[in-house]
C-alpha cells in the first residue's frame, strides 16, 4: 500500500517584519513537511501591501480561527504579545512567542498561561537568538545556581543610552558597563534587550535570580550574547557572536532560523529538548 502525502501543516504567523517576512518567505520554499501560511496584521497595516500573493491574511480572530492552523507564530513585538497570543490562545491554539520580554509583566503572563490552561492551548517559547537554554532548564533548580547573561555591543548600538550619561558614543575608549541588575530590572531599563534576558530567566531560575549586565564596548564586533552558569553540577559558558538582520538592524538575523528550526521541531515525529 502506498504512504499517503502528509496535508500541509498550517502555520499563522502574526506581522510582517523583517523577522516574519523571512520566515514567511523560507516556510513556502520547498520544505519537508509543506506548510500552508497566513498572515494575521492589525486592521488596515501598510504591511499588507509588502504580503506576497498567494499567503493568506487575516485581520481578527475571527478569520485566524476559520484557517484553522495547527499553529500560530508571534514575530512581531510585546504588543502583539497582550494582544493576538492571547487570542489565540483564547481559541485553544498553540502559539510560539519570540517577543519573551513582555513576559516580565507578571500579570500578562499568569493571564495567558491561565487562558492557556483554560482553552488548552499552550504557551511556547522560542529560544531566538540565544541558545544552551537545554541546560540552563536543567540546572535552574540547582542549589548552588549562579547564572549570569551578559549583552555586549558597540557604542553605535548605545548612543541614545550614552548621551542620557552625557558620555559621547564617539569617545568611547574602554569597555562601559551601562547597566547590572536583576533580568526583571533590565526588562524596566532596557525593553529591547530583554527577549534573550526573558528567555534565560523563563529557562533558569526567574526574573529576580538572574544576573544581568550591559556593557558598551568598542573593541565589541557585532551584538554578543556570553552567558555562565555555575552550580554542584560543574560550569557552562556560551558565547554567541550575532550578526544584524540584513532588514532591522536591532534584531538578529538568526532569529528567522530559530523559529523555522522551532516550528519543524513542533511537527517533528523526533523531538529534541
Ligand atoms: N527572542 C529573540 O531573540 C528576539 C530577537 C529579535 C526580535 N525579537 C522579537 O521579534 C519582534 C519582531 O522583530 P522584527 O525585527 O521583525 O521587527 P520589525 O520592526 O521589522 O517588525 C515588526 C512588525 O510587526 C508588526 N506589528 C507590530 N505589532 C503588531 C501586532 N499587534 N499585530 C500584528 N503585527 C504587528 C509591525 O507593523 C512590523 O511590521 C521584535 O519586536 C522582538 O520583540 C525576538
Amino acid at each position: 500500500m502506498g504512504r499517503r502525502p502528509m496535508k500541509p501543516r498550517r502555520v499563522a504567523v502574526i506581522g510582517f517584519g523583517a523577522i516574519a517576512g523571512e520566515l514567511v518567505e523560507t516556510l513556502r520554499s520547498p520544505h519537508e513537511p509543506e506548510y500552508e501560511v497566513l498572515v494575521w496584521l492589525r486592521p488596515g497595516s501598510p504591511s499588507r501591501e509588502r504580503v506576497p500573493a498567494g499567503v493568506a491574511v487575516a485581520e481578527s480572530a475571527t478569520e485566524l480561527s476559520a484557517f484553522a492552523p495547527d499553529l500560530v507564530v508571534e514575530a512581531a513585538g510585546h504588543g502583539a504579545v497582550r494582544e493576538q497570543v492571547s487570542e489565540a490562545l483564547a481559541l485553544g491554539l498553540p502559539v510560539l512567542v519570540s517577543s519573551i520580554g513582555a513576559l516580565h509583566d507578571q500579570a500578562l503572563m499568569s493571564r495567558l498561561v491561565e487562558t492557556a490552561k483554560a482553552h488548552g492551548g499552550r504557551l511556547l517559547l522560542a529560544s531566538g537568538a540565544l541558545g544552551a537554554l537545554d541546560y540552563v532548564r536543567a540546572v535552574r533548580s540547582a542549589r548552588e545556581l549562579e547564572l549570569t547573561y551578559e549583552s555586549r555591543k558597540p557604542p553605535a548600538a548605545w548612543a541614545k543610552e550614552l548621551e542620557a550619561l552625557g558620555q559621547d558614543p564617539q569617545a568611547v575608549a574602554a569597555p562601559l558597563t551601562l547597566f547590572e541588575g536583576t533580568a526583571r530590572e533590565a526588562a524596566a531599563a532596557y525593553p529591547q534587550n530583554l527577549n534573550v534576558a526573558a528567555a534565560l530567566a523563563l529557562a533558569g531560575p526567574g526574573f529576580e535570580a538572574t544576573r544581568v549586565s550591559v556593557v558598551c564596548d568598542p573593541e565589541a564586533r557585532g551584538n554578543t550574547h556570553v552567558v555562565k552558569a555555575q552550580s554542584e553540577f560543574g560550569t557552562m559558558q556560551v558565547a554567541i557572536a550575532n550578526r544584524p538582520s540584513p532588514t532591522n538592524p536591532k534584531s538578529s538575523w538568526i532569529v528567522g532560523r530559530s523559529l523555522l528550526a522551532a516550528i519543524d521541531q513542533y511537527f517533528s515525529p523526533v523531538m529534541m529538548l
